[in-house]
């Protein structure tokens, strides 16, 4: 058995998700959970909601709320939306934890001790009426390049071009409107990069195995050279900043960078998670001192997140000289975008989590994007191919499979699995199609080849089709009772196979059909053996058709969701 550590990026808190962050993050990861689980491996899926830095805060004032109660209240929302699509963490977490803090504080500290981090002065922009610095998305103003008014301190929206704050003409601050500013003086700490560099690139030249889409990214970063980064902000919420574990004299106003503190949240989870039960050890996943060498740790998240995971994250904790664990593998994924646009939490642009689950099941969402996973390349939702994938895959393929073979028994076998018979030929040809394409699929899984696993799976839905096609049980039960027997019996135990295969993918449908056919949940992986698993559902059992598992969607629904989501226009 081996020990597998799970962590998906940590969903910023400020509002529900959209598909594109659920596709790129979490639902990969909940399926490769899933997946690891079934095949008997001990394994930890941990996630939390990231929330310090300016978002947070803005998106609280946004709400009318203080940023405490904004993110306990966006945090029950994130887990339960989250719980509703199936994720499967063994916990979620909050990157705000006392554990968090303490942890972040005790990196800083340590990096320091090992002379990784200075104190230097910035200037920075002061709102004398606001009494505070004002960090980038805190001003706003007219953009130098398009002349856009509100044209944000990091970014103009309307153009594109990344600025400093001081680029902006005529700003104001985003709190209270005021023109009053100036530009002072301040300390910040800073996390020298530059020195780590050499230990960075070597680190990464060990992972030869990252996908390319990883590497690159990585290696992008490592060739324009690292620059040493700010990990201070002028913000009040936040973990502090500390020394010899008190404030530290001069940045009692200031907190930490929000990149800086929440990859750290991806161990502090794990403290929060091992602190609600006595037999838990956080240490043996994370400290290589304590077992955690013989842990294969796996990270999934967006390209956009990749450049902090190759090189932030890793000079936090290779800078501390620290036993901590780093990432074995790391898989990112492109955008999925919505039509030929981006997905927009700001502005409301495509579906988001909780309005998905109010027209749908879960699972036709888990469906079509896994299986049209952005992995190689940036992909666009569209509506028709949600339905096609809904309708052709889930509702003609495996949903008329189950159904009809569990119809067809009732009426001819009382809904009893029935007995006599021996397998023959036709039997064993599925016998050898099954265990090709179960290969192919554990074969992919271990990979992390999202969109292949899906293929694969597909691949196996479609032989039971064409094995009843072909093997006709209802030509054979006129003549031959014995051998209608032995094929209704076949293809309910592939029925029963297609419930444990299927549920890293779709695992509400897959405990449906499970269900129906009495199966230990949650299910075991098969093994190559398909002969003995295609017979572990024994002659005599009763099994029951589940109500209808998918239904399919019209042009009528398609029509009132593009209407109402938005679209091709
Ligand atoms: N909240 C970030 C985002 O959505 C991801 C944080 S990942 C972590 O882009 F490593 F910082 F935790
Ligand atoms: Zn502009």
């Amino acid at each position: 058995m081996a020990r597998i550590l799970i962590t998906s990026a940590l969903p910023y808190i400020n509002g529900i998700k959209h598909l594109g962050n659920l596709a790129g993050s979490m639902l990969p990861a909940d399926a490769y959970a899933r997946f690891q689980r079934a095949r008997g491996h001990d394994t930890l899926y941990i996630c939390a909601t990231d929330e310090h830095g300016t978002p947070a805060e803005l998106a609280a004032a946004a709400a009318g709320q203080d940023v405490a109660t904004y993110c306990e209240e966006q945090h029950v929302l994130q887990h339960d939306v989250g719980r509703a699509f199936g994720l499967s963490w063994d916990h979620f977490g909050r990157s705000s934890s006392p554990q968090n803090h303490r942890l972040t504080q005790h990196f800083a500290e340590v990096l320091e001790a090992q002379g990784l981090i200075e104190e230097r002065v910035d200037q920075m922009v002061y709102s004398i009426d606001d009494r505070r610095f004002l960090p980038d998305r805190y001003i706003e103003g007219t953009c130098p390049h398009c002349g856009f008014e509100k044209a944000r301190g990091d970014q103009c929206d309307n153009c594109g071009n990344l600025l400093d704050p001081t680029d902006l003409k005529d700003p104001y601050s985003v709190i209270s409107g005021s023109r009053n500013l100036e530009v002072r003086d301040t300390k910040h700490l800073y996390l020298l990069q530059t020195k780590m560099a050499d230990r960075i690139r070597a680190w990464v030249d060990g992972h030869p195995d990252w996908p390319t889409l990883a590497k690159s990214i990585a290696y992008k970063h490592l060739d324009e050279g690292l620059i040493d980064r700010g990990i201070t902000r002028d913000l009040a919420w936040g973990v502090p900043v500390t020394k010899d574990g008190l404030p530290r004299p001069g940045m009692e106003e200031k907190v930490f960078y929000v990149w800086f503190d929440a990859p750290i949240e991806y161990i502090a989870a794990t403290q929060e998670w091992a602190e609600a039960a006595p037999d838990r050890d956080w240490r043996s996943w994370w400290r290589t001192d304590a077992g955690a060498d013989d842990v294969r740790y796996v990270q999934f998240m967006g390209k956009d997140n990749v450049a902090f995971h190759t090189v932030s994250f890793p000079a936090t904790i290779l800078g501390s000289e620290e036993p901590w664990k780093s990432v074995d593998m790391l898989k990112a994924f492109n955008w999925l975008n919505w039509y030929g646009g981006k997905f927009s939490t700001s502005n409301k642009r495509g579906v988001f989590m909780d309005a998905a689950l109010d027209i749908l099941p879960p699972d036709l969402w888990r469906w079509y994007l896994t299986s049209n996973s952005p992995e190689g390349s940036d992909t666009a939702f569209t509506w028709e191919q949600f339905a096609s994938a809904v309708n052709r895959d889930l509702a003609d393929v495996l949903g008329n499979f189950v159904n009809r073979i569990l119809k067809f028994n009732e009426s001819k076998f009382d809904g009893l699995v029935p007995e006599g018979g021996e397998p023959g030929p036709l039997e064993e040809k599925l016998y050898a199609d099954v265990a090709a394409r179960l290969a192919d699929l554990s074969e992919q899984m271990d990979a992390i080849e999202i969109r292949k696993s899906a293929q694969a799976l597909r691949a196996l839905w479609v032989v039971g089709n064409e094995y009843l096609q072909e093997a006709a049980p209802w030509t054979a039960i006129k003549t031959d009772r014995d051998r209608a027997a032995v094929i209704v019996r076949t293809a309910l135990n592939l029925a029963a196979l297609y419930a444990r295969i299927s549920a890293p993918f779709i695992p509400f449908a897959a405990e449906k059909i499970g269900e129906a056919f009495a199966q230990a949940w949650p299910p075991a992986w098969p093994t190559a053996d398909v002969a003995a698993e295609l017979s572990t559902v024994p002659a005599g059992q009763a099994v029951r058709a589940p109500e209808v598992l998918f239904k399919k969607i019209d042009d009528d629904m398609i029509a009132e969701w593009a209407a109402r989501f938005g679209g091709a226009e």
